[in-house]
């Protein structure tokens, strides 16, 4: 029997999982993939104001917020595997997938890998290349000053980053429940997702296989995948649309939710019209 509601743990490729599902059992189903090093609750706007018309899955990827961390070195392809082993262990045949930053990349590789199980891509503040060796580089000093100066430091100046300039003096609540999520984030964790991040490959080339409906959203001051990142992948795909958040920067569904939730729900309702037209989705 499905299980309804918060931080529920299921056990998938020798880890235990937490996810939270909420919304009917016979609605499309959207699962959401949390950005880097947060967790699942960074989506429970989205989830609340969905729940009521659709099946609303978020959960935490291997060694963030409440799962396990398990022993093997984290990849991209390893959180895609997991992902996977979610749907199957929760029945779910087909999905949305819902992703920003990280999240994205591990949405549009499932996409890539996987396009029968997939009616809808979300991928927000994110982007198809690889990293560059400048940004390689970061990572690595970013590694060694989490194992010599420990979580908290790496979560000040990560915040910096993350958000637009105004959200960072203003949005209190939500830089301390950020801050909260990196912070319980362990070392090791940290460490093998950067790594995995640094390993990844890039996926700009086989964006035109896509052809389910793609919505990209992109805060308008995103300094970590800016605008032009959000619009290579928008001209790969032909049958995406694209939105730009005002007042945002990289964490677009915290800083600006109402701008967010209002894309999201208008595409989940051209996804929903089964006969889908690229007409629909640029607005014409
Ligand atoms: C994220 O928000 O998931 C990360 O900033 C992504 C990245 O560093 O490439």
């Amino acid at each position: 029997m499905r299980s309804i509601g918060n931080n529920i743990s299921i056990s998938i490729n020798n880890l235990s999982v937490s996810y939270n599902d909420h919304g009917p059992d016979d609605a499309p189903v959207i699962i959401f993939i949390h950005g880097f090093p947060l967790n699942k609750s960074m989506w429970d706007t989205q989830a609340e104001a969905l729940k009521e018309n659709y099946r609303v899955i978020a959960y935490d990827i291997r060694g963030h917020g409440n799962s396990d961390q398990g022993i093997d070195e984290f990849f991209i392809e390893l959180f895609v595997t997991d992902l996977l082993r979610l749907m199957e262990k929760l029945g779910i045949e087909r999905s949305i997938l819902c992703g920003l930053s990280l999240g994205g990349y591990i949405a549009l590789n499932a996409v890539l890998k996987h396009p029968d199980r997939f009616d809808g891509l979300i991928l927000n503040d994110t982007q198809c290349i690889a990293d560059t060796p400048e940004i390689k580089e970061n990572r690595c000093q970013a590694i060694i000053s989490i194992k010599e100066k420990g979580v908290e430091q790496y979560a000040d100046e990560s915040i910096k980053k993350l958000f637009a300039p105004k959200s960072y003096t203003k949005k209190k609540n939500v830089i301390a429940a950020v801050k909260e999520m990196i912070i319980s984030t362990t070392k090791q964790s940290l460490c093998n997702t950067l790594h995995a991040m640094a390993e990844r490959k890039e996926t700009c080339d086989q964006l035109p296989e896509i052809n389910i409906p793609v919505l990209i959203m992109v805060g308008k001051e995103d300094k970590i995948t800016p605008i032009a990142a959000a619009q290579q992948m928008h001209e790969k795909m032909f049958n995406s649309k694209l939105e730009i958040i005002q007042h945002a920067g990289h964490l677009s569904n915290l800083e600006n939710p109402t701008a967010f939730n209002t894309h999201l729900v208008n595409f989940l309702e051209l996804v929903g019209k089964k006969s889908f037209f690229l007409s629909d989705i640029n607005g014409n």
